[in-house]
Parts: C-alpha cells; sequence; structure tokens
C-alpha cells in the first residue's frame, strides 16, 4: 500500500472515538484527508503552503473549509479539537519545530493520539534527491556537490531536477538548502518528548504494511530489526499522546483530572 493509503488505514485502525476528529497537519494537497472524508471521518487539514500555493487547489474541491491555509504557523483550529492528528512527510521541512509541536499540542486533546513520518538526520537516504547521505552534509561543504553528481552519474537521483551530472546536483543542493531542515533523532526526541507522552515507534508496522505481499522476505525478522531497517533506509514513524490533564505519564486519572476531560470533550467548539 501506499504512504497515503498507510496513514488511512493506521487512523480507520483507531477506535471511533480516537478518530472522530482528525487533522493532518502539513496536508499539502490534501490526497489524505480527501481519503478520510471519503471513508467518513471529519478530517481536515492545514498547511503552510510556502512551497506552492497552487497545491490548496484541491480546498476548493474538498470544500473551503476542510483545509485551511495557516497564518504565522498557527493552526486555525480552537483549543482542544482533535482526536488525532497525522503528519506525513512535513517536519524534515518545518522551519520553526516548537511553534508546529506546541500549536500540534494545543488543539489536540488530552489523551489524544498523534501519527508522525518524517526523515531525521539519522536515515541514510535523502528522500527528495535520492542520494544517499545527502543531507549529511554541511552547505559550504565543497564535496557536496561533487558527491551528489557522482552519485547521479551512477544513476542514483530522483529525475525531480533538470540536467545531468553537476547541474543536477546543484539544483538538488538548492533545493535541500531552501526547503528542508534536518535534524538529528535526539533533537527530534526532546522537542516531541517535551510535549508528548508514549513515544512508541512502529517503523516496523509501517515497513511491513507499505511492503505488503513483498514483506515475506523480511517478515521473519524481528521488530527491532525492522524498525532499524524502516528508520535507517525510509523515514522515522512514531505515535505519541497528548497527555492527559493532570497526569504527566501514568494515565491514571484522578476525579479531578477526569471531569476536566469530559469539560474538555462537552465544550468542544464547533467549526463549520
Ligand atoms: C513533502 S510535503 C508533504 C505534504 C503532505 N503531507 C503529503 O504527504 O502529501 C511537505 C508539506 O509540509 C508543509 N509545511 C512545511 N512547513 C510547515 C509548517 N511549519 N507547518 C505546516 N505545514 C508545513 C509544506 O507546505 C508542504 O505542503
Amino acid at each position: 500500500m501506499d504512504q497515503y493509503e498507510y496513514i488511512v488505514h493506521w487512523v480507520l485502525a483507531r477506535t471511533p472515538a480516537q478518530r472522530r476528529r482528525v487533522l493532518d497537519f502539513g496536508c499539502g494537497s490534501g490526497k489524505v484527508v480527501a481519503k478520510l472524508r471519503a471513508a467518513g471521518v471529519e478530517a481536515r487539514g492545514c498547511d503552510l503552503y510556502p512551497v506552492d500555493r497552487s497545491r490548496s487547489v484541491l480546498a476548493t474541491e474538498l470544500g473551503i473549509a476542510a483545509i485551511s491555509p495557516m497564518v504565522e504557523g498557527k493552526i486555525p483550529f480552537p483549543d482542544n479539537y482533535f482526536e488525532c492528528v497525522v503528519s506525513n512527510m512535513v517536519f524534515e521541512h518545518v522551519v520553526d519545530i516548537d511553534l508546529a509541536l506546541d500549536e500540534i499540542a494545543r488543539v489536540l486533546r488530552p489523551g489524544g493520539v498523534f501519527l508522525c513520518l518524517f526523515p531525521d538526520l539519522g536515515v541514510l537516504r535523502e528522500d527528495h534527491t535520492c542520494i544517499p547521505l545527502l543531507h549529511w552534509f554541511g552547505r559550504e561543504s565543497r564535496f557536496r556537490v561533487a558527491w551528489a553528481a557522482s552519485l547521479r552519474r551512477l544513476g542514483f537521483g530522483h529525475r525531480t531536477f533538470s540536467g545531468s551530472g553537476r547541474a543536477w546536483a546543484h539544483q538538488a543542493c538548492d533545493y535541500l538548502d531552501r526547503w528542508t531542515v534536518y535534524r538529528s533523532p535526539a533533537v527530534v526526541r526532546r522537542a516531541f518528548d517535551q510535549r508528548f507522552d508514549s513515544r512508541t515507534h512502529i517503523e516496523d508496522a509501517w515497513l511491513l504494511a507499505r511492503l505488503g505481499r513483498k514483506a515475506t522476505w523480511v517478515r521473519w525478522m524481528p521488530a527491532p530489526v525492522l524498525r532499524c531497517i524502516g528508520r535507517r533506509f525510509f523515514t522515522v514513524a512514531f505515535v505519541c499522546n497528548r497527555p492527559e490533564v493532570g497526569s504527566a505519564t501514568t494515565g491514571l486519572l484522578n476525579d479531578e483530572t477526569r471531569s476536566i476531560n469530559n469539560r474538555c470533550e462537552s465544550e468542544s467548539p464547533q467549526i463549520p
């Protein structure tokens, strides 16, 4: 199955309560939002659209309310609005990770789930260019363009950029400089763990689902090995929770906490 189908399957596998309202953060052209809505989920999308505003054209097809442009990094929904947030291949583009995560934590209901897929610096293959390790070089590196050009000549690299050899390599490096912000696994962990609970890595399940029937040759591998393959060669994939009100990590709720959570449930504002 493709990446979009995987996310839709993942959401639909949640309990009905967990998937009641779903936000696709950095939804791009809105494919996930469209598929979820077709499956009956009240899905919304938001995006900064810094790259190409024409991508938001799908918003009109879905009905303007389904996809909302973000202004100054703010998610245009009230606090505690969503039971579930998903984000696919966005965080390697996010400049201000603290603002993005604060916003997601704000709109996610206490106890809500957050599925996040994106490459960090631990991934060996740079996905936008398909050149191994290209994101490891510093901008000022004298070897970076030569590395990309050499591998391109050997047959690596997406066709996305035009030209060949050095011209192609310059475009690929320019794209990375302009549009990506790769972070180390430690920085990513710290940023997420400050706001969310119980980060659970699921690269093994993700890899098996993506491979489908082709997974026969890896299915016998232990989960940690599959997770390692997934996050080294493709993407980081994890699920975390917004902590329940009043419970740091235990998930055990006292009466006061329960009543606050129930209030969040009943006072949730309606957005047209
Ligand atoms: C590679 S695209 C992925 C789009 C979509 N999630 C998908 O899977 O098709 C990355 C998206 O992240 C969005 N983006 C980048 N920084 C963002 C931010 N700080 N907040 C929200 N979206 C952002 C970009 O506008 C772009 O649409």
